[in-house]
């Protein structure tokens, strides 16, 4: 295996454990919707049904961004990509580098043809490689947008990580003026706060995941890697860096209204997604949930998925909400409002 997939590989293993979990979790039970025992609705009649990047998809979650090239990848993209496409769910591939550098072949759309497919590559990659690596990301996989994830901290951790950041916003910018498909942006588990929100809106991004701390904590992961004792001492200081996702829905949805958010970092159920769709996201992601039935088979990511829309249908239910326009408009508790 090469070095970007022993990495991948690497990954997969930690992130399973729970002790690369953040400790603290992304704050979600500091929110609370207030209970509606008159829900006035059947639960059948509740919908989700979402729009994202003009089309209709079944629910406002994604299967979040993981694997791209290392060896089991393929077998876990086979499974996710096949449950996105049969319960019509967007599916947001991990990082294309290792197979674009190493030529590999992306079969994605093998599997899911018709479901929507993000695309995938870093931004200091992008910064270094420019649009030709942004158009060879999407035409691979013949993708219906491209995401550019921000991980400067997990750069720093990575011995062999990428320093320089000089050009990333000019490199974005770039991409998403000249390229064919829309561009998101997206943290990979420390979340964006308004004052880089506003950069990426400035520079014409109408997507933003913001993958706030709370759930998968890429410190603590790239720690256990690598280092040096010298090195370890200086990464440790920050095993608990970011914001809390449902600290920064709110404000960056309050900052920038007209932008569009999917809600991520830590969202570990329908309930959660509930609260991402309530603090301001249009769209929610789940990354680490996914990955153990993904290591099984597309059934089990299936069954995964039918449990957090049901999970989403109830919590729907008991705030009275038969349709997301309702569930933004849901009460919450007394402290909470006061603080939304
Ligand atoms: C095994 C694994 C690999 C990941 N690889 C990528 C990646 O290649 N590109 C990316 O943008 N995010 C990647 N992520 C980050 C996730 O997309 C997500 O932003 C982050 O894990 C927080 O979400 P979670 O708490 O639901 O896991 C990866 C996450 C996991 C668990």
């Amino acid at each position: 295996m090469t070095d970007i997939s022993t990495r991948k590989a690497d990954h997969i293993a930690l992130a399973l454990q729970s002790s690369h979990q953040a400790s603290q979790g992304a704050g979600f039970d500091r929110i609370r919707f207030e209970p509606n025992p008159l829900p006035q609705i059947s639960l059948q009649d509740v919908e989700f049904n979402s729009d994202f990047l003009d089309r209709r998809v079944a629910a406002p979650f994604m299967i979040g961004a993981m694997t791209g090239g290392c060896d089991n990848g393929e077998m876990i993209n086979q499974h996710l990509a096949e449950a996105a496409q049969t319960c019509n769910i967007p599916m947001s591939l991990g990082s294309q580098r290792a197979a674009l550098e190493r030529g590999l072949p992306q079969n994605v759309r093998r599997w899911a043809p018709s479901a929507i497919v993000l695309g995938n590559v870093g931004a200091t990659q992008l910064q270094q490689h420019g649009l030709d690596l942004a158009k060879r990301a999407v035409d691979s996989v013949e993708a219906n947008a491209l995401v550019i994830h921000l991980n400067p901290l997990q750069e720093l951790i990575q011995p062999d990580g990428d320093r320089d950041w000089n050009k990333v916003l000019e490199a974005i910018q770039h991409c998403a003026d000249k390229l064919n498909v829309p561009v998101i942006v997206k943290e990979v588990g420390a979340g964006m706060g308004p004052n880089s929100v506003k950069k990426l809106m400035d520079a014409g991004i109408k997507w933003i995941e913001i993958a706030g701390r709370g759930g998968t904590n890429w410190a603590s992961i790239e720690l256990s890697r690598n280092g040096s004792e010298r090195e370890r001492e200086i990464a440790s200081a920050f095993l608990e860096w970011g914001m809390d996702t449902v600290e920064i829905l709110p404000a960056v949805h309050a900052a920038c209204p007209s932008l569009n958010f999917i809600g991520s970092g830590g969202v570990r159920n329908g309930l959660h997604i509930a609260i991402c769709i309530r603090l301001g996201a249009k769209m929610t992601a789940l990354a680490q949930p996914f990955l153990a039935p993904a290591l099984i088979s597309t059934e089990a990511v299936i069954e995964k998925i039918s449990i957090v829309e049901e999970q989403l249908r109830w919590a729907m239910f008991l705030t009275g909400s038969q349709k997301l326009s309702d569930l933004r408009k849901a009460t919450l508790q007394k402290s909470f409002n006061q603080r939304i």
